[in-house]
């Protein structure tokens, strides 16, 4: 393992001097899901190959994939092409994708149907997604870092046992509540797996992880402190006992004023925030404790026009005067205009923290 890769490198890369708290001329930008079907060239790229997880398994398609957004528009990071739900299809739980629904898996509901479960075989599963970061991480440009990331295990234990998307998780919650010594194994198999396979993403060369908590708004203060900050405390701590250096962004989505705590509690080195937290609480609130990434929303990146002007300049205005990656404060929505994230990259790149 080459643990000073990340450190040499990192002059070069805004992205990881901002995560290093370096004061900068303009803030490092990236978009959640900058590759994806909002670009024409990614849906011709998908189009040959109808089953997404065989997609994500297919290194030639996935840096392909990921690159894409790069000759767009230049981000100063790329991220690996995958999915966070390739977790629980490493471990043998029947995961699909449906065209118009989403994720569909065979969903587990009590202690019982963790047996299907078989922790030993995912990382040998995930080969494949160990050879995109390889491949990936010799393509980029030097300027740009490459950023892993899994879900958090609450949010893949959503996934696992509600068995769709816009579920309002009541059923994973009231096992949670009803069985908390059960749930908590699932738990434990995700922390431990997640640990492993984010240790080989960084071995094979990823250079910042993101922990998408994007479920994380379903729970209240003292099941949020069981089922979020502890076992990402757990996950941080496995990643920085051998890689002390390589920094985690956290996204607790939804979590409202909890952000405080997950920022505080956790041990991860950057919060990503979504859109319903003001710009001007996370000055105030959190950039004091760690650099913050966001909040752009993605319905007025879709909508474009003055008010995406306004609210960009409004976000970089705000939090360019600490630590500061600009981002959305969810994915890039499928029916955005190309166009208009390139408009923004454009008032990014061109910002000047010190005259404005
Ligand atoms: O550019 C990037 O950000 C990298 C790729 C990436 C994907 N999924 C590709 C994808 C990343 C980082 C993810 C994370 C992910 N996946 C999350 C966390 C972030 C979030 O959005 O909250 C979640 C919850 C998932 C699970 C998931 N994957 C859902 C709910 C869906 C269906 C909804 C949708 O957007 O289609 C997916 C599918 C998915 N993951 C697509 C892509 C590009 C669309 C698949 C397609 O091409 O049809």
């Amino acid at each position: 393992m080459n643990k000073s890769n990340v450190l040499s490198n990192q002059s070069q890369k805004i992205f990881l001097q901002a995560l290093n708290k370096q004061p900068l001329n303009r803030p490092p930008f990236w978009f959640m899901r900058q590759a994806g079907r909002y670009l024409p060239e990614y849906r011709k790229l998908r189009k040959d190959t109808p089953n997404f997880l065989s997609f994500c398994y297919t290194p030639a398609l996935t840096v392909e994939a990921a690159l894409q957004p790069l000759r767009r528009f230049k981000p100063d990071a790329a991220i690996l092409f995958s999915d966070i739900l390739v977790i629980p299809d490493g471990l043998g739980q029947s995961v699909r994708f449906e065209e118009g629904v989403g994720p569909v898996l065979e969903p587990l509901r009590s202690v019982n149907d963790l047996s299907v479960l078989k922790p030993a075989r995912v990382l040998d599963h995930l080969e494949p997604v160990f050879e995109s970061v390889r491949t990936l991480s010799a393509a980029l440009p030097e300027d740009v870092a490459l950023i892993g990331f899994a879900g958090s295990p609450w949010t893949v234990a959503y996934y696992m046992v509600e068995g769709r998307s816009g579920q309002d998780g009541s059923t994973v919650k009231a096992w949670a509540q009803e069985d908390p010594d059960g749930f908590q194994k699932l738990i434990d198999i995700l922390v431990s797996v997640t640990t492993n396979y984010l240790l080989k993403q960084i071995e094979n060369g990823v250079e910042v992880i993101q922990l998408f908590d994007s479920w994380s708004g379903l729970l209240e203060a003292e099941q949020f402190e069981r089922w979020i900050i502890k076992p990402t405390r757990e996950i941080i701590a496995g990643l920085k006992k051998v890689f002390p250096h390589t920094p985690v962004i956290g996204f607790p989505r939804g979590a409202g004023t909890q952000t405080f705590s997950y920022a505080d509690q956790t041990g991860i080195d950057a919060i990503s925030l979504d859109s319903d937290i003001a710009p001007v609480w996370a000055r105030d609130h959190l950039q004091s404790l760690c650099p913050v990434q966001g909040n752009l929303d993605n319905q007025a990146l879709r909508s474009g026009g003055d008010p995406l002007e306004r609210e960009t300049m409004h976000i970089l205005q705000t939090l360019s005067d600490g630590p500061f990656i600009f981002n959305l404060g969810h994915g890039i929505l499928p029916d955005t205009p190309p166009d208009h994230v390139i408009q923004v990259a454009d008032i990014v790149r061109s910002y000047n923290h010190s005259s404005s």
